[in-house]
């Protein structure tokens, strides 16, 4: 079976597509830097799926480390999705440098390093898919994240940039555009019920856009819809919300 590797696998989002794509048999790669944690879900994936999986060592923000991490995988994954992120705290980071910029390079910078290499690879032999999962945050900046939105916009156009040049290797980049989602990253924020998805339902969606190779997905799917809005309302109105 193909194998995926999931950048940031402890993810409550990456969880639930470690479970996904477990299920319909693909082995499994999962990377982060709980190693112990990875080990956990390793062997349940083992023990319930029956699938290879192994757990590796990787850390977003140690750049250095990234081309010889991907050489050392002993099987190079067919499919690659980068889910970790660093919603961090917007006002901490307008005042304390390093908060602002553990949230770019996490969100960024750390995402488009490993993804340049995984990307070299694909390009050289003609074939694989990369996941990016960027975020609405990044359509429109808001008083209340920015640091994080503008790292998210920054990666949704890298991922637009990177599917643009690799469709002519014929390798596929899917951007994963999560509106709400209720896991660790949110768990102190007050989410609108109807408007935030389960992790579960997120790993439905991006497994079925991969199966149909999609460039762009908005999950939950109208989340669309809402930034289409967002976005059409005019700076001289918007900079008045408190949003
Ligand atoms: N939740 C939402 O509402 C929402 C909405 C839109 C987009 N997203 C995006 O969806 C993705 C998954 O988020 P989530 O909600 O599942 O969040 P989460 O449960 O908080 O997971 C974030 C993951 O990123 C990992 N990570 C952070 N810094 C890292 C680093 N330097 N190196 C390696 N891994 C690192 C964390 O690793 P540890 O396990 O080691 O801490 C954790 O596994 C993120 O990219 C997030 O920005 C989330």
């Amino acid at each position: 079976m193909p194998t995926v590797l999931i950048l940031g696998a402890g993810s409550d989002m990456a969880v639930a597509v470690a479970r996904k794509f477990a299920k319909q048999k693909y082995d499994l790669q999962l990377a982060g830097r709980n190693v112990s944690l990875l080990e956990a879900l390793k062997n349940d994936l083992n023990i319930r799926y029956g699938v290879n999986t192994e757990a590796v060592a990787f850390d977003a923000l140690d750049f250095a480390s990234h081309t010889g991490f991907y050489n050392s995988l002993a099987v190079k994954p067919d499919i690659t999705i980068c889910v970790f992120g660093y919603l961090g705290d917007q006002e901490k980071g307008q005042a304390d440098w390093t908060e602002a910029a553990r949230i770019l390079h996490t969100n960024y910078t750390g995402a488009v390093s490993i993804l340049n290499v995984v990307a070299e690879d694909y390009a050289a032999k003609k074939q694989g898919l990369i996941v990016g999962i960027s975020s609405v945050a990044g359509e429109r900046g808001r008083q209340s994240n920015y640091l994080y939105g503008s790292a998210k916009a920054g990666f949704t156009a890298y991922l637009s940039g990177l599917r643009n040049r690799l469709f002519h290797q014929g390798v596929h980049v899917l951007s994963v555009q999560p509106g709400f989602v209720a896991t660790r990253m949110t768990e102190n924020l007050q989410l609108p019920g109807l408007l935030t998805a389960k992790p579960e339902q997120v790993a439905e969606d991006i497994y079925k856009a991969v199966n149909k190779k999609k460039n762009t997905i908005y999950t939950k799917w109208f989340w669309r819809y809402i930034m289409l809005i967002i976005k059409s309302v005019p700076e001289f109105m918007f900079k008045k919300l408190k949003l």
